[in-house]
């Protein structure tokens, strides 16, 4: 095949994930007799509940049929059951069966906007959300919250400072990927006065809103939606049930011509894998989690990270109030450099780390370039030793480069 086949300028542009692009150095230390600490991707390190299991175990049918394309019957029944639960009754022709949120969020935002069209979010974000608005062709725009301001959301005026015509949508995180940020119920109100007054789209991602500390809760939009019904919430069993490789999650509207386009979607994509939704369905099911230990088993470790951390002024965090992710701010000038650095050149004891640069968590220019994200996926010895290597590493670092020295409070 000639090499200089052309290809589509959309994927010239496509942005890397800065979650995976580093994997390459990792695997290659492993193949060199290494130990990796993998802290880059938000996978958690638990067994799956057994209840994903038994369904399929049990599947005898020696066939497997294409399933409705809006979601397995047994699953839909599972998540109204799930919602239910958390006191917010759903009807079925409010709900799509998706793959993992990615699928109900690239559908969401196909069904929302034009390509060329806007579409606002807080940064840092979760770094697929410009993956995915650059395959549809929208602009995704930073609305910056900041590590000083403990990623306070900024005001209605701030945020209206960001609207163009060609705004559709404002997408959130809640609790926040990657900051661990809990919005509240204030937070909240702005964001849905701000959709009400210009008309616009909210797509809330709430992949981890059972994953909270210190006894806070997050609010789900779902509280809103009878007021705003422009509000699309997403869900997954990837984080909460320890079931990333499921890929199975679901997007609830009350909008009958945004859901008849959602359907329709899920028509062109014929059918969600019929033995993960089993599966799936059993989770939604659980009325006590065999996982529902997970939040103060991460917070644990949110301790014992920060603990160690803490004796170094010159790393700046703001505690996580929820989610297994914790951002840092470090005396560095090029966090992908950094990240690459690390990986490739230090270890200790034949053990190395790989973290995420966040240059890419943001749009706005310069932003980012001197911050990291770790996902805190392992027990609490192998992060703590985690956490030697990336100090270690970062003391070498400013040695031989240039540290950046930010005067900065560290907000606890
Ligand atoms: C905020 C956020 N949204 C969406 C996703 C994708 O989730 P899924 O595995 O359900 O596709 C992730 C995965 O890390 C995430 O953190």
């Amino acid at each position: 095949m000639d090499d200089s086949l052309p290809l589509s300028l959309r994927s010239q542009g496509y942005p890397a994930s800065p979650i995976r692009k580093l994997i390459p150095y990792a695997k290659a230390a492993e193949a060199a007799g290494h130990k990796v600490f993998y802290l880059n991707i938000g996978e958690p390190n638990h067994d799956t509940p057994a209840a994903f299991f038994q369904p399929i175990h049990a599947y005898q049918t020696p066939h497997l049929p294409y399933e409705p394309s809006q979601g397995h019957p047994e699953l839909l029944i599972a998540i109204q059951g799930y919602f239910q639960r958390l006191g917010y009754p759903l009807e079925k022709h409010h709900l799509q069966v998706t793959q993992g949120a990615t699928d109900a969020l690239l559908f969401s935002l196909f069904t929302i906007a034009n390509s060329g069209d806007d579409i606002l979010t807080f940064e840092p974000f979760y770094p697929n959300y410009l993956a995915f608005t650059a395959q549809l062709g929208l602009t995704l725009v930073g609305i910056p919250t900041t590590m000083e301001n403990a990623y306070a959301l900024p005001s209605l005026e701030e945020m209206e400072t960001y609207l163009t015509p060609k705004t559709k949508a404002i997408l959130i995180s809640n609790p926040s990927n990657p900051t661990g940020r809990i919005y509240t119920e204030e937070e909240l109100k702005r964001i849905v006065n701000f959709a009400k007054k210009h008309q616009l789209w909210i797509i809330s991602d709430e992949l981890y809103h059972t994953l909270t500390f210190a006894g806070k809760k997050a609010t789900t939009l779902l509280a809103y939606q009878k007021v705003y019904p422009a509000i699309v919430v997403i869900d997954s069993v990837s984080k909460r049930y320890a079931a990333c490789g499921a890929r199975i999650g679901c997007l609830i509207n009350t909008h009958t011509p945004f859901m008849e386009c959602i359907f329709q979607l899920g028509q062109s994509r014929l059918g969600v894998s019929l033995l993960d939704q089993l599966g799936a369905a059993a989770l939604y099911r659980l009325e006590n989690p065999s996982l529902a230990h997970l939040p103060a088993l991460y917070e644990a470790r949110r301790d014992k990270v920060i603990n160690f951390l803490s004796a170094y002024p010159w790393i700046h965090y703001v505690k996580p109030e929820a989610t297994f992710y914790l951002m840092l701010s470090l005396p560095i000038h090029d966090s992908n450099h950094f990240c690459t650095w690390l990986i490739e050149h230090i270890h200790l004891d034949g053990e190395r780390v790989l973290i995420t640069p966040a240059e890419n968590l943001y749009v706005t220019p310069g932003k980012g370039k001197n911050e990291v994200r770790l996902a805190l996926v392992l027990e609490e010895e192998p992060l703590l030793r985690a956490m030697n290597i990336l100090v270690y590493g970062l003391q070498q670092y400013m040695t031989l480069f240039e540290p950046l020295n930010p005067s900065r409070p560290v907000h606890e």
